[in-house]
């Protein structure tokens, strides 16, 4: 397995192009089996989840093209997909193993095909993420759903049924598949206490652009009137504000300054406050965001995850890294899933001072220097968490199971590099 090799200490400074967003991506490769037009997206990010979700299409029977394209002059891919006929209504244990997002073509198979068998999703590494929400919601929307042998079975018969439903829970992965779900039912669907995460807005959108008539788009109120069929659409996927946010940690704990182009403050509000309320320094421009911590002296800060536009969950283990080189005690509270403290294990390898208090809290004190050390982590946030305590350790950090990172940050060496850090990729069969 490959690993990166990062020896810390240099300040970042320059401009970093963030990509489009894997987890707007994958709900949008996903409606594109709402039509037998083409779909086509643009700034797509070259990402070992796309091309698992490619996967998945294509053995439903989805014709797949892939183009080399440019956003601003940085090289990004193009994907069209068409579904003109379906060859299989399955998506087997294996590709749901992989990646839970595949749960996605549940929502899309089921409007268009009235039927779906899908893998059950097991629990992960962050936690036990049941799929209630997504399956009770369906049902009241007519779709008979029963649970066998690891699969959950779906099928309509006829249309879907437009209805009234309250999600008990914000979950952004229900309030997607039942979207999808909704675009072609019959009649009107209102889906309250829906999640507003900006992914969401971007497949509402595009489900627009292709027919559909969604009102209340960046609410938590989303009134869908069904329509019988959806057309194609060319659409350019909305920046990933996880990797800005990212990366704007990564400014942040080496003093440095970074440019995040195509980042969208808006849709980084609490994490930039954060940032501010430490020290840092940060400009907007019309098509970036500038991270400036150059010289700042940090103070801790609290945060709790919440759903958006609360600060998210996907930037918890980075910003506890970031505390970790502030003055004081910064309290982390995670209220969006139940086991997202796997960092800190290896954090205190590195010499962190961090207590974590049950599940869902976690006191971190600032400390004079971390040092570098063998780590790993078992989720791809996580992951990156380890890569930026590596950038400010003293020494040689490794940090392993770098699948977890190919994930969802494309091209992270060749943007840290970019910026002046040191670090490298070793290859599984390179020498180390
Ligand atoms: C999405 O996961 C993201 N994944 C996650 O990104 C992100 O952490 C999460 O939303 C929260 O923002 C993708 O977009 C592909 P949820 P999702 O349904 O949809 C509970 C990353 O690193 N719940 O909003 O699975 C659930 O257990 C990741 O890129 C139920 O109880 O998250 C959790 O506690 C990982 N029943 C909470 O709701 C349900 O039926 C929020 O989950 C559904 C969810």
């Amino acid at each position: 397995m490959d690993k990166i090799k990062i020896h810390g200490g240099r300040v970042l400074e320059g401009k970093i192009f963030i990509s489009g967003a894997k987890n707007a991506a994958l709900p949008l490769i996903c409606a594109s089996l709402l039509t037998d037009e083409t779909v086509t997206l643009t700034n797509m990010p070259m990402l070992s989840d796309i091309k698992a979700m490619n996967l998945l299409l294509e053995q439903l029977g989805t014709q797949i093209s892939e183009f080399d394209d440019f956003v601003d002059g940085h090289a990004t891919k193009t994907y069209s997909y068409r579904t003109k006929s379906i060859k299989s209504l399955v998506a087997p244990y294996d590709y749901v193993r992989k990646m839970r997002a595949s749960y996605y073509v549940l929502g899309p198979l089921l409007a268009r095909y009235g039927k779906c068998e899908l893998s059950l999703p097991g629990g992960c590494a962050i936690g036990a993420r049941p799929m209630d929400i997504h399956l009770s919601s369906l049902e009241k929307m007519g779709a008979k759903i029963e649970i066998r042998n690891g699969y959950i079975y779906a099928e309509s018969d006829g249309r879907l049924k437009g209805t009234h439903i309250i999600f008990p829970g914000v979950s952004v992965g229900a309030t997607c598949n039942v979207l999808m779900a909704a675009v072609l039912a019959e009649g009107r669907t209102v889906l309250e206490n829906a999640a507003k995460e900006p992914e969401i807005g971007d497949l509402a959108r595009m489900l627009n652009d292709m027919g559909a008539k969604i009102e209340g788009i960046g609410t938590s109120v989303l009134t869908i009137d069904g329509v019988s069929s959806l057309h194609g659409t060319v659409h350019k996927v909305i920046a990933d504000r996880i990797e800005a946010g990212s990366y704007a940690v990564a400014a942040a704990i080496t003093r440095g300054r970074i440019e995040l182009i195509n980042a969208r403050p808006e849709t980084l509000r609490q994490p930039l406050q954060v940032l501010k309320d430490m020290g840092v320094r940060i400009a907007e421009t019309d098509n970036s965001i500038i991270v400036d911590a150059k010289g700042c002296h940090l103070v801790g800060k609290d945060i709790m995850t919440e759903p958006f536009p609360g600060f998210p969950t996907d930037l918890q283990a980075q910003f506890l890294a970031l505390m970790l080189t502030a003055d004081g005690a910064s309290m982390v509270t995670e209220t969006i899933f139940e086991n997202r403290f796997m960092h800190v294990p290896e954090l205190l390898r590195m010499g962190a001072n961090i207590n974590v208090h049950g599940h869902a809290s976690a006191i971190v004190r600032g400390v004079k220097k971390l040092s570098g050390a063998p780590v790993m982590a078992t989720d791809l946030r996580a992951s990156f968490a380890l890569v930026l305590a590596g950038l400010v350790a003293e020494g040689e950090t490794t940090v392993n199971r770098v699948y977890h990172l190919d994930r969802g940050y494309e091209k992270l060496e060749e943007k840290l590099k970019g910026v002046g850090a040191d670090i490298v990729r070793i290859k599984n069969d390179e020498e180390d």
